[in-house]
């Protein structure tokens, strides 16, 4: 079966190779386009067979006209926190006014999770999927945390690993809450994380994560960080990092050091940091997370800076109930082009490509023939409109 997408007045491929785009701006355009997408056999996802100019499109099945709307590859969030009960939208109101955010409140979400039964986190679990792919996500990451037992962090996974392949290990998020701040009690929820709980955790994630801040009391310092990632590539998962959120510190330099897929924040970056990330392109991208500073009124991270040194970027919403609890990548690419000097073309790459490399995928991020069918459309006749129209729901994935 073979459906004939028509009326796209602008596609944005993100794809570098294709003939006759322009790739001036890196999104590979093309303007007045078609797309062929279909499946030989109805149990097989749907994939792209043909991309061009609509006047030299292919005969197929059935046929489908957009009249005039934007098409894009399907937003890749590559940085998500949707397993979870509770809310702390009071918490967020005492931000607005003042108190400054240090991982405290993760506690209160720890709490409302390990006492909600599966079926419970199952639906809201599900709830927060639909409203990405409403909006236009066709993949998302998901990582435990808010567990931070062996039984809470293992169905944390397995419910993750329902909606998504892309599932991270966070054992190492905070210490639980009642952990003594003493080198012994850190240590000994160290050694549980790298033991029993990564031994439960391996068969039901691809990453291992863990938040190396030590500016937050509740988080981990570098040697910690270290162990506890290492401990996880050592059982056959892969590294990503939570770093240089709340402060500068030494996140940036051991995801590089480890060969770490992405490292994601990255507020606080002194030049070391941007330059061990120029020099880890290809292998290291920096997930910048512009929500959480939003949510947390903090400062913006330079993206230009990081772009001008040749850094791979991605953007992603980090969405969790604490520090982000937006969906929208939409709001990302706003937020991006506005506070942290990227070009809308740049942010949409972020949001697709960029996102892919953060998960190190090349059949996701792109609209190329034999890759999936894994699109967005927005109600707008460029991707121009996504930061130019903020908070405008304009995009949503194309259900074909
Ligand atoms: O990525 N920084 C640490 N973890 C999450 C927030 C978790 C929470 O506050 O619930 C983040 O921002
Ligand atoms: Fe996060």
């Amino acid at each position: 079966m073979a459906i004939l997408i028509t009326g796209i007045a602008e596609l944005a491929t993100c794809d570098d190779e294709l003939e006759g785009a322009d790739h001036a701006d890196g999104l590979g355009l093309l303007h007045d386009a078609a797309l062929v997408v279909g499946t030989e056999h109805e149990d097989v996802a749907t994939t792209i067979k043909w991309v061009g100019p609509a006047t030299g499109a292919p005969a197929a099945d059935w046929a489908i006209d957009l009249g005039g709307k934007a098409v894009l590859p399907g937003f890749v969030d590559s940085h998500s926190h949707l397993v979870y009960a509770g809310d702390r939208s009071a918490e967020f109101a005492a931000r607005m006014t003042g108190q400054r955010y240090d991982g405290g409140g993760i506690a209160s979400t720890v709490s409302a999770t390990r006492a909600a039964d599966d079926d419970t986190l199952r639906a809201l679990l599900r709830a927060r999927v639909d409203e990405m792919r409403a909006q236009g996500t066709t993949t998302v990451e998901i990582k435990s945390g808010y567990g931070l037992t062996v039984h809470d962090e293992t169905r944390m996974l397995r419910l993750a690993g329902e909606v998504t392949d892309e599932v991270t290990f966070l054992g190492g998020h905070v210490l639980p809450p009642g952990t003594g701040r003493s080198a012994g009690e850190r240590s000994a929820y160290v050694d549980l994380v790298c033991g029993r709980m990564l031994q439960a955790a391996t068969p039901h994630a691809r990453w291992v994560d863990v938040f190396c801040e030590p500016a937050s009391p509740h988080a981990f310092d570098e040697d910690e960080a270290r162990t506890i990632l290492a401990a996880g590539i050592a059982a056959g998962l892969l590294p990503r990092v939570h770093g240089n959120q709340l402060a500068p510190g030494p996140g940036v330099q051991l995801a590089v050091e480890l060969g770490a897929a992405s490292v994601d924040h990255c507020t606080y970056l002194s030049d070391a940091d941007v330059d061990a990330l120029a020099g880890a392109a290809g292998t290291t991208v920096a997930t910048l997370l512009p929500g959480v500073e939003f949510s947390t009124r903090s400062p913006y991270p330079d993206a230009r800076r990081l772009l001008d040194a040749g850094v791979d970027v991605a953007l992603a919403t980090d969405c969790n109930p604490g520090t982000c609890s937006s969906s929208s990548m939409s709001l990302m690419i706003a937020l991006a082009v506005r506070e942290m000097g990227m070009t809308p073309a740049e942010a949409v790459c972020a949001a697709t490509l960029g996102a892919a490399k953060a998960l190190r995928r090349d059949d996701i991020g792109r609209v190329r023939v034999g890759g999936p069918a894994d699109l967005a459309v927005l109600d707008a006749p460029s991707y121009l409109h996504l930061p130019y129209r903020p908070g405008v729901p304009l995009a949503r994935t194309l259900e074909v």
